[in-house]
């Protein structure tokens, strides 16, 4: 079976409906099919400031969303990036290996550093793509679910396989993202003109699966659309509309033509009443196994030990023949 693996941080009190159809989605689904590696990146999250207790709390938290998802941790490895130290081991071999400028290119970072001042990044801040590639490569990763935003991050991973792979003779598979149009990237509601995120201008335009449904149902309700009657798709003079249908076709498989077809006559606001049902009725049960998992923290840090112990057969593997081929001394 061709292997998998992605991240997500744990960086917010919820996941949010970007997250879930631009990657999480996927990531359940391919357990059919590719043997799966799945990890809430709490190394990630330290690249801002952060409060300790409420990092424990969201990476657990974390969990328990993934696991409410459809991660199945007998399918999977399903493990916290901290807990499996080979990541971080790897991620300075690749340091090492990524020129200044290449890592400065990256967009995210250069959006981060812009918004923080580049004196308040941190330089965990500018490695951060590069930590990522060393979480790809040590499980020598096929494919790679995750929504448009990441796909720079995958291009730089993927050099960086093939630098080492040149220099010190084929050790590393270079990974091809996995990226699902139509889903890969989620609009903000009250801005369709930019992503959802967590740093969103109004949190009315991002729907979080863990607050109160009835909230979800309203910010459906009251997302900005055109002042056009007819429910059609069209990115360019639609925006908002389409988001909306995107939403809709993805949570219900049911093509974009067929939804068109069904609102035909109909206006915005029929589409968005029976969205926002739509929604309601998905997370609802979503949001009680979540909390189920949570009322249990024992065993989900026991399904989480399970998972970095998978991982660790796999990660320590790679990691030692890195350290060979670079000239490291073997294992004292
Ligand atoms: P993160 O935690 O920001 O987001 C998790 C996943 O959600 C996707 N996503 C979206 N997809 C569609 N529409 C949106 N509006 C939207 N917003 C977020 C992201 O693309 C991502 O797939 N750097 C990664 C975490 C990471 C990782 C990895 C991923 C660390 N190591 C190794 C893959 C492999 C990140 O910050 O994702």
């Amino acid at each position: 079976r061709p292997r998998v693996l992605s991240g997500i941080q744990p960086t917010a009190d919820s996941f949010h409906l970007g997250n879930y159809l631009g990657a999480l989605r996927q990531w359940v689904r391919m357990q059919d099919t590719h043997e799966t590696f799945y990890m809430v990146v709490d190394l990630h999250a330290i690249t801002v400031e952060q409060d300790p207790k409420v990092l424990r709390q969201r990476t657990r938290v974390s969990a328990a969303q993934l696991l409410a998802l459809g991660v199945d941790p007998e399918r999977s490895a399903l493990f916290v990036q901290s807990q499996v130290p080979e990541h971080a081991q790897l991620s300075w071999v690749l340091e090492c290996l990524t020129g200044f400028g290449e890592a400065s290119r990256m967009t995210q970072f250069k959006d981060k550093a812009a918004k923080q001042g580049t004196d308040h990044a941190s330089v965990g801040l500018f490695t951060y793509p590069v930590l990522m590639a060393a979480d790809i490569l040590i499980y020598q990763a096929d494919a790679v679910p995750v929504g448009e935003d990441q796909r720079q991050h995958l291009e730089l991973t993927r050099n960086l396989a093939q630098r080492f792979n040149q220099r010190f003779g084929k050790t590393f598979t270079v990974p091809e993202p996995h990226i699902v149009q139509g889903t890969a990237k989620i609009y903000d509601l009250q801005d369709p003109a930019v992503k959802m995120s967590k740093s969103a201008s109004s949190p009315n335009g991002i729907i979080e699966l863990l607050e109160d449904p009835k909230r979800s149902a309203k910010k459906i309700r009251s997302a900005v659309t055109d002042t056009g009657r007819e429910v059609k798709f069209d990115r360019e003079n639609k925006a908002g509309v389409s988001n909306l249908l995107s939403i809709y076709s993805a949570l219900t498989d049911r093509t974009i033509p067929d939804l068109e077809a069904a609102y035909e006559g109909k206006g915005y606001g029929d589409l968005k009443k029976d969205l926002a049902e739509v929604l309601v009725d998905w997370v609802t049960p979503i949001q009680e196994r979540v909390q189920s998992y949570l009322d249990d923290v024992a065993e989900l840090d026991k399904i989480l030990a399970r998972g970095a112990e998978k991982a660790r057969a796999v990660s320590a593997r790679t990691l030692e023949r890195v350290f060979d081929r670079v000239g490291f001394l073997p294992p004292a």
